[in-house]
């Protein structure tokens, strides 16, 4: 059947009439009409998502690169640029064995730390955050892969003796200042925690990039996402690094990527 009109765009009314109906596609190409259990369960899925409610968060899923993480309203749901991030950074890793550690921080769903996994089956991955109830949805998503989850303010999550041991660090921290105007379907479903950074939108960014040269190895690498306009700031903030910043797919410049050579670029550090 064909999604009945609903003031939605049609794919979205269909993925709702698959949810409701607990049908796939070709279970619900031969359905004649829904029962009225699932013209009720329907109705509701519709009006959250009319509402405002994001889908994924109506579905309870979202989809990154090559996996699938449970979304709820505890966590960011994972973004295209975040993929792209992760693309870019498992390109300039290589290949990894079960010596190389690999670091998420902030980690949100999980999803980034996930997909690196998947990336890098014998790697040692490990997957942070602030939030107790990230951490928790956190660890549903990626525990039973073998990524392990910690909890903790930026690098105080780490054990110590992970310093100056990272090969790769990636991060998708909060970088939207506090008084930035958000979409309303960002700004009323999503965790404020997982966006704002302080007045300036750079708060977070900072404090990562004041412990990051200590923390990666020579010859590591540093991926961060960062809003469109604070490249130059990120350029300066993670100056330590042999740095560049690349663009997203819509060709905005949204990722810092480092490379940490044996000594400081910045002349005087370290
Ligand atoms: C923009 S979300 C990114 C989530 C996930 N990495 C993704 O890309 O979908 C930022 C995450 O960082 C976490 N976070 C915020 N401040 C943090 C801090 N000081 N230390 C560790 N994690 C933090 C938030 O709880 C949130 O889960």
């Amino acid at each position: 059947m064909r999604a009945p009109a609903t003031g939605l765009p049609d794919h979205e009314a269909r993925r709702l009439l698959l949810l409701a109906t607990g049908l796939d596609n070709a279970g619900l190409a031969s359905l004649a009409s829904l029962s009225s259990d699932q013209e009720v369960q329907f109705k509701e899925l519709v009006e959250r998502r009319l509402a405002g409610e994001p889908l994924q968060y109506i579905e309870g899923t979202a989809q990154f690169g090559p996996v699938e993480v449970k979304v709820d309203s505890r966590v960011l749901i994972p973004r295209p640029e975040t993929e792209v991030l992760w693309e870019r950074a498992v390109a300039a890793l290589g290949e990894a064995d079960a010596a190389t550690v690999i670091v998420d921080l902030g980690t949100g769903s999980g999803a980034l730390a996930l997909a690196l996994k998947h990336a890098f089956p014998t790697a040692r991955v490990y997957a942070t955050d602030v939030d107790p109830d990230a951490l928790a949805l956190a660890r549903e998503n990626v525990e039973d892969a073998g990524v392990t989850v910690l909890a903790g303010d930026l690098f105080s999550a780490l054990p110590f003796g992970m310093r100056g041991n990272i090969d790769l660090l990636v991060a998708n921290p909060p970088y939207v200042a506090d008084e930035d105007e958000l979409p309303a379907e960002v700004a009323d479903h999503e965790p404020a925690v997982a966006l704002l950074a302080g007045p300036h939108g750079d708060e977070v960014l900072a404090r990562m990039a004041e412990q990051a040269f200590y923390w990666v190895k020579a010859g590591g690498w540093i991926f961060v996402e960062i809003g469109e306009t604070q490249g130059d700031r990120a350029l300066e903030l993670f100056g330590d690094f042999q740095c560049e910043v690349l663009d997203d797919l819509a060709g905005r410049p949204r990722i810092l990527a480092g490379y940490r050579g044996a000594t400081s670029c910045v002349e005087g550090n370290h």
